[in-house]
């Protein structure tokens, strides 16, 4: 398995490219299930988890090919209505492909995802909202067998808390159902958005996504498209907080400003200078030590849980003590044992972590546990003193494309060791 070698206290120095959104891109890939014209996706990044993506949506009959970050999709037939246990289990976003065959195809087998490093993540929010769309499930053994023989009609969909995946999953199912259809409470996140520019451009009628209520119009058929992908704005916040915490003056290219308010407001707190750009956001780091800053994790435009990890990791060096507390997932502390390998010093008390600052890590071997978990170690390992790896890396590369190049560009000394 690879590893990842870094040898801490180089600032970080130049520019950053910001690649297109994963969390978005993984379900735009979904909605070519819903035409059968060719769907052209630009600013596709290049991911563990988009090359898995590709072979369940082969498995379905749709052909994929690639050139440099350009991605064509076409399925033409659904040769094969089942996602089967190994496919989905290996990444949840898979489950959302339910909703777009059952739309498309009128019966759709699809295993459940079952559980994951940082919590037990059900799927309820979205087996209620296809029914309300008249989908007719069955669970039998770990599978959930879905049926809409006459076509889905438009419904109301209340979630009773936000859930991006779960908006997400009734944007695609909801644009073929027959009649309008109503989400309230739906996520606000940027994929959201996102999606729904797709959906629209392939035909779709969805509007008011961004707010907490979408309604979409069905519409008998979809075309082919070409819609770009959102930069990544979790990427985007990583290496602000890598700057941040290792000092220097970096620019997130393509970055887009309102995408990390929350964040934004954050760091200026603890004292790090931001700054829009044209082309992209600056972020500059304080002389000396952050100040320790509180955080709680919201849906969007809340802060972000995928970047608690890495917000953590840069109070672990800051000046005092800060109170991190995580409110969507139950179990995303895993970073904090293996950051209190190299010397930081964090108490967990439930979905709180208090944080006191020291002034410095010691490198360490440390394991990654989840994507966002192990980029936050990253970051622990290029303030750190000495030599840091980090093994497990395959978690980091479901999520980011280019990491140890694009952090070297900028002055880090990091390698990845082959094994
Ligand atoms: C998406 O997961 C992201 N994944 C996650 O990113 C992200 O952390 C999360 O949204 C929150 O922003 C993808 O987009 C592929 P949710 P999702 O449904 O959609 C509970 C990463 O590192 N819930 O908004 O699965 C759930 O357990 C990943 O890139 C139910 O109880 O998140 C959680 O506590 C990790 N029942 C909360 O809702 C349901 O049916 C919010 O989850 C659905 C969700």
């Amino acid at each position: 398995m690879d590893s990842i070698k870094i040898r801490g206290g180089q600032e970080l120095k130049g520019s950053v490219p910001i690649s297109g959104a994963k969390n978005s891109a993984l379900k735009l890939m979904v909605a070519t299930i819903l035409s059968d014209e060719p769907l052209i996706l630009g600013r596709m990044p290049d991911l563990a988890d988009t090359r898995f993506l590709t072979t369940l949506l082969q498995h379905f009959g749709a052909e994929v090919s690639r050139d440099g970050d350009t991605m064509r999709l076409h399925t033409q037939r659904i040769e094969n209505a089942e996602a089967p246990y190994d496919l989905v289990r290996k990444m949840r976003a898979s489950f959302n492909v339910l909703g777009p065959l059952l739309a498309r195809n009128g019966e759709a087998r699809v295993s459940l995802p079952g559980g994951c490093a940082i919590g037990a993540r059900p799927v309820d929010l979205h087996l209620k909202a296809l029914e309300a769309l008249g989908a007719e499930i069955e669970l039998t053994e770990g599978y959930v067998e879905a049926k809409a023989p006459k076509g889905l009609q438009g419904g109301q969909v209340t979630f009773p808390f936000v859930s991006v995946g779960a908006t997400e999953h009734a944007m695609l199912a909801a644009v073929l159902a027959r009649g309008e259809t109503t989400l309230e409470n739906a996520a606000r996140e940027p994929e959201i958005v996102d999606l729904a520019d797709c959906l629209n451009a392939m035909g779709a009628k969805v509007s008011g996504a961004g707010s907490a209520t979408i309604t979409i119009q069905g519409v008998g058929s979809l075309s082919g498209a070409a819609h770009a992908v959102v930069p990544d704005r979790i990427e985007t916040g990583t290496y602000a907080l890598a700057a941040a915490t290792a000092g220097g003056d970096v620019l997130l290219k393509d970055a887009v400003w309102k995408h990390n308010e929350a964040l934004w407001d954050r760091l200026e707190k603890a004292g790090a200078a931001v700054a829009k750009e044209d082309g992209g956001v600056r972020v500059r780091a304080k002389r000396g030590r952050l100040a320790a800053t509180d955080i709680e994790t919201r849906p969007y435009p809340g802060f972000p849980t995928d970047e608690q990890a890495q917000f953590m990791a840069a109070m672990t060096v800051a000046d005092g003590r800060s109170v991190i507390r995580e409110t969507i997932f139950e179990n995303r502390f895993m970073h904090a044992p293996e950051l209190m390998r190299m010397g930081a010093k964090i108490d967990l008390r439930g979905n709180e972590a208090i944080v006191t600052g020291v002034e410095t890590l010691r490198g360490a071997q440390v394991m990654a546990t989840d994507l966002r978990a192990s980029v936050s170690l990253v970051i622990a390992g290029l303030v750190a003193a000495g030599e840091t790896t980090i093994g497990r890396v395959y978690h980091l590369d479901r999520g980011f494309e280019g990491l140890e190049a694009k952090l070297a560009a900028c002055g880090a000394d990091i390698e990845r060791v082959k094994d």
